[in-house]
Parts: structure tokens; C-alpha cells; sequence
């Protein structure tokens, strides 16, 4: 099963740059490299932060960039997406019979999970919360797929990470993480949860799972230890998971498709 992960391309209205940064044309590297070199994965995931500021002009430009993908694709949502817009743009399908952007999709005898950990936050304009949620509706949908994948490999994709990675602790990440960790705990075949928001690529083991972030589509985030520690941002890479998975063992490349390194000749 080969499963691709986008997140936080952060799309803004036409010629709009955020940071120096042409979302819609990282979105474009980002299919075109999908296109040329993963044309044979099963799934597209969009892990979240979609959009940077809900427009629908910018939700209308994703759904249409998303049409020149080769691969079939799903959505899950960010802080910086709106519920409502996205479902006004992408159609009464792409919320579940809850109202939630998440699905499972059966692949080759494995299971990929898509989460929605944005929460509305109060007078901030129907932009979410900087921190993730997942109420019971939520957690209780994913027992029943979790149910439903019968100890099959099972992939987790969602926005928010539930764990922390860096030095000093992030507020931000998904709020109470205890239940989700204590379902996939109990799962037996857990082959990785990704997540983007931090727009950094760390993997953290724990208990047997691997817990990925990526750095996405617009700035990355990178910690600088030694003098001078802390975050900085840099304006790339601009980065997608490929994720290679079968019976006895499960592979994450953090493929990127904006890279300032020249390729070696030797
Ligand atoms: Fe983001
Ligand atoms: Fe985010």
C-alpha cells in the first residue's frame, strides 16, 4: 500500500504571498511531483490547514488543482480551515454522516484513517482553535472503524500531533491526547499516526507506534539546538510523507518536493 501525505498547504486567494511564499504554486510542485513519481500510490491524504484563511476563492482553487491529480485523494481539516466553507465548496460528501471531515479507506488490505481535530474557536471568526480537539463523536467514530479494520495495518493521518517534540512545550498541539493514545494503544497493528501543524519533520516512537510529523507544504519550522535554541522558520522544504506499507513492515520518506539542495552527480 503506498499512501502520500500533503498538509498545511495553506492556500490563500490568487497571487496572494504569505511569509514570501506562493501557496498555490508550492500546491502546483506538490501534484506535479505526485503525478511524475507517485502516480502509483493508492491514496492522497490533506492533512489540514488547507487554507490560511478559509476564502472560498482559495478552497475553489484547491478543489480545482486537486482535479489534475492522477491519484484519488481526502481531506481532513486544520486550525486554519472553516468546517462550513470547506463543506460549502467540496460538497455534502466530504463531511461524514457526523459532520466531521474524516473517512477510512480499505487499500490493499490495510486501513487509512483520517481524523479531524479542529475545533471551532469562540469569536475567532470560524477559524479553529490553534490547539486540536476530538470530542466523542469523533473518538467514537474511530472505534468503529477501528473495529471495522479488524486488526489490519491501520495508518492514522490527522492535523494535529499529539505528542510533544520539542524542547519546550508547544501549547498547541491536540488537547488531551489520553484517549485517542489509549485506542491505538489497544489496537494491535498501528503502523503510524502523521500529523502536520508544526510544519517540521520529527518522528517520536512510542509504545511501538511511530508518531511522524511533516513539514509540509509552506514554511517549515526547524529547532536550532546549541546557542541560539529555539524555533526558526525557514521558507522550506516544501515536504509530503510517502509512505510504503505491506505485511511485514511499514517505510515513511519524507519526500521534498521544493528542495534548495542541489542533487550530487556522484
Ligand atoms: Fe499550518
Ligand atoms: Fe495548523
Amino acid at each position: 500500500m503506498k499512501l502520500v501525505v500533503l498538509s498545511d498547504l495553506h492556500m490563500t486567494r490568487p497571487g496572494e504571498v504569505l511569509a514570501g511564499i506562493d501557496p498555490a504554486a508550492r500546491l502546483e510542485a506538490a501534484i506535479a511531483r505526485i503525478n511524475a513519481a507517485h502516480g502509483d500510490a493508492d491514496l492522497v491524504a490533506l492533512a489540514g490547514d488547507l487554507t490560511d484563511r478559509s476564502r472560498s476563492q482559495a478552497y475553489e482553487d484547491l478543489r480545482a488543482a486537486l482535479e489534475q491529480l492522477s491519484v484519488p485523494w481526502a481531506a481532513t481539516l486544520g486550525n486554519h480551515d472553516n468546517r462550513d466553507v470547506f463543506a460549502r465548496i467540496f460538497g455534502p460528501g466530504a463531511l461524514n454522516d457526523d459532520g466531521f471531515a474524516q473517512s477510512a479507506h480499505h487499500l490493499r488490505g490495510e486501513v487509512v484513517i483520517l481524523l479531524d481535530s479542529l475545533e471551532k474557536g469562540p469569536g475567532a471568526g470560524g477559524w479553529g482553535q490553534g490547539r486540536g480537539h476530538l470530542c466523542a463523536r469523533r473518538l467514537d467514530w474511530l472505534a468503529r472503524e477501528l473495529d471495522r479494520a479488524g486488526g489490519r495495518p491501520v495508518h492514522v493521518v490527522l492535523h494535529h500531533p499529539l505528542l510533544q517534540v520539542a524542547p519546550v512545550p508547544d501549547p498547541w498541539l491536540l488537547e488531551d491526547p489520553g484517549p485517542l493514545l489509549a485506542m491505538l494503544d489497544a489496537y494491535p497493528d498501528i503502523r503510524g499516526v502523521t500529523a502536520g501543524h508544526i510544519h517540521m519533520a520529527t518522528t517520536t516512537l512510542r509504545r511501538g507506534i511511530p508518531y511522524h510529523t511533516i513539514a509540509g507544504g509552506h514554511a517549515t519550522s526547524r529547532e536550532r539546538f546549541g546557542e541560539g535554541a529555539g524555533r526558526r522558520r525557514f521558507a522550506g522544504p516544501g515536504q509530503m510523507a510517502v509512505i510504503l506499507s505491506g505485511a511485514e513492515r511499514t517505510v515513511l520518506h519524507f519526500d521534498d518536493y521544493v528542495d534548495a539542495n542541489p542533487e550530487l552527480e556522484a
